[in-house]
């Protein structure tokens, strides 16, 4: 009785209400088992590490204790009070066990990306100010005396994916966002373990990766435009609603000789490696989309032979060889940029049409004893597929590639929900397939649409599939496509929080996902959302 309530005093003292700090980790992971007590970190605080490998994570914690805290913390080689332990080493293994006490926190694991899954765990058992630039909290004070006690809830964690695949897509190219944009989206990312980062750098309206060996690509009229539909569908409604978020930035602007202000921007090299390695650090994959044959506009309009009609409409000509010539130079480049497994050739939407008009095209289709323009992008397709897979890298591509034929290598973004065929078709083929359908997974459809609600209780892995089939489904990502999305703070407030949805439901197995054990959990991170500066949606909100 008495030590009870001394607990409770103690509990009073520190301002909680209970003695057992509340765990709500997103997603929720497999094991959880709370214990009494905590781990305060000390005012000189070592992250240790067991393995050479691990250095780049320890530094990656020592600077968000660092940013957030005002703790002198250090990390190196051997032990310290955080420790990050590689054991029987297996890059395939995302699992990882987090161990706290009152003398430290234990984070092991097979691999560097279960150690990062650990660490993403420890920065949400720890108070929400750890997301939060101390400068920010006490600017007055140079960022000192505010702070509370940093302390870690004693538990024993054991965690594991269902999924290896929980990405995010987003389409820099209707909407700019900036290297130091794109960098925060994968910070958050990491928080709730989402691993792949699906980077649509080319359509219609911009090219926006630097080529060298194409430089047009990104030149002044290519890289940016005029204004559009969409530009003045958005000022639009930012005057109509009063909203800030939906205006066109003007950094984004520069004036071309000749054209006036354009809009638009790209990423030079340099810049891809840099976002390539803060990924890595975070364990996030990035995948490279160049879209092709369709939604090549841009590079139609500036390399005019790309296209049949030579008057720089999409799609490419497949009929000439130089446009063959053309994509394998791009994805040399590609493929040296980015060191991941996967690449997206995109190959969606292709205006096939206009290759049942060319001449060139009809030769290849005869050529090659194709039925029909279909065959047509499927060659191309599988062309490309034995180009990447001799440069040890695996073709995706959107649903659209099955058209025509598909090879057994090939993975399909199943992104078309009204064709709700496309998994069960894919894997029954031996293909693997990454859920993505506009139906749940399009986060550029109104949140009042493609509900919180709606991702968190769907069916996203349909039902139908045999336990061989299940096998194939790599995971899930969310799509945000950013025509109507012009600036970072609406493409948060169209993110959160329902990316925290799509974590779970890539994470954790469908058996353990239930809404109400979910909606509190969810409503406990929207302060840490707050914390670091995250324009989300709030639950009540109505239209828009
Ligand atoms: C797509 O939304 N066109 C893949
Ligand atoms: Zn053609």
């Amino acid at each position: 009785m008495k030590k009870r309530l001394a607990l409770c005093m103690t509990c009073l003292l520190m301002g909680i209400g209970t003695a057992m700090a509340t765990v709500n980790i997103i997603p929720k992971p497999t094991k959880v088992t709370e214990r009494e007590g905590s781990f305060a970190l000390p005012k000189d605080l070592t992250i240790g590490y067991n393995h050479a490998s691990l250095a780049p994570a320890a530094a990656y914690l020592q600077e968000i204790l660092t940013r957030s805290t005002e703790l002198l913390v250090r990390s190196k080689a051997g032990k310290g009070r955080i420790q990050l332990t590689l054991i029987l080493p297996d890059e395939t293994n995302e699992d990882y066990e987090l161990l706290s006490d009152k003398k430290g926190v234990l984070i092991t694991a097979h691999s560097y990306r279960g150690i990062i899954n650990g660490i993403a765990t420890l920065r949400q058992l720890l108070p929400v100010e750890v997301e939060q630039d101390k400068m920010m909290r006490n600017p007055e004070k140079n960022g000192k005396g505010s702070d509370g006690r940093w302390e870690v809830p004693a538990v024993s964690i054991q965690d594991s994916p269902n999924f290896h695949w929980r990405g995010l897509m987003l389409d820099p190219v209707r909407h700019f966002f900036s290297v130091e944009e794109t960098k925060r989206l994968l910070d958050q990312m990491a928080l709730y373990k989402l691993n792949k980062f699906h980077w649509h750098l080319s359509d219609n309206e911009g090219f926006r990766m630097e080529v060298k060996a194409y430089p047009e690509l990104t030149g002044d009229t290519v890289a940016w435009r005029r204004f559009n539909g969409h530009d003045r569908e958005c000022l639009n409604r930012a005057a109509k609603e009063n909203n800030p978020a939906m205006l066109i930035p003007w950094k984004y602007f520069k004036e071309v000789e000749g054209f006036g202000e354009l809009y638009g921007g790209y990423y030079t090299q340099d810049e891809i490696r840099d976002v390539v390695d803060y990924a890595a650090v975070r364990g996030i994959d990035i995948i490279p989309e160049i879209d092709m044959p369709g939604h090549n506009g841009a590079a139609c309009y500036c390399y005019r032979w790309l296209s049949c009609t030579q008057n720089g409409r999409e799609p490419l000509c497949l009929g000439r060889q130089s446009t063959i010539d053309f994509a394998e130079k791009v994805y040399d480049e590609v493929f040296k940029l980015f060191p991941y497994e996967y690449v997206s050739i995109g190959g969606d939407e292709v205006n096939r049409r206009r290759w049942s008009e060319c001449e060139e095209c009809k030769k290849r289709i005869e050529a090659e004893g194709l039925k029909d323009v279909s065959e047509l992008q499927a060659w191309f397709t599988k062309h490309m597929e034995r180009y990447f897979n001799a440069h040890g890298r695996r073709i995706l591509g959107w649903d659209e590639i099955l058209e025509g034929g598909l090879s057994k290598t090939a993975t399909v973004h199943w992104w078309r929900g009204d064709h709700p065929d496309v998994a069960q078709k894919s894997t029954s083929m031996g293909n693997e397939v990454v859920l993505c359908p506009f139906t749940f997974l399009y986060f550029d459809y109104a949140q009042d649409d493609n509900t919180l609600r709606k991702i968190y209780d769907g069916d996203i892995v349909p039902v139908d599939l045999t336990p061989a089939q299940l096998k194939l489904i790599k995971g899930m990502q969310a799509n945000i496509w950013c025509e109507r999305i012009p600036t970072e703070a609406r493409m948060q407030w169209m993110v959160f929080p329902r990316a925290l949805a799509l974590a779970e439901k890539a994470w954790t197995p469908r058996t353990d996902q239930h809404w109400d054990d979910f909606l509190p959990r969810l409503q406990s991170h929207l302060t840490r959302l707050e914390a670091m500066g995250i324009q989300y949606r709030p639950l009540q909100t109505k239209r828009p």
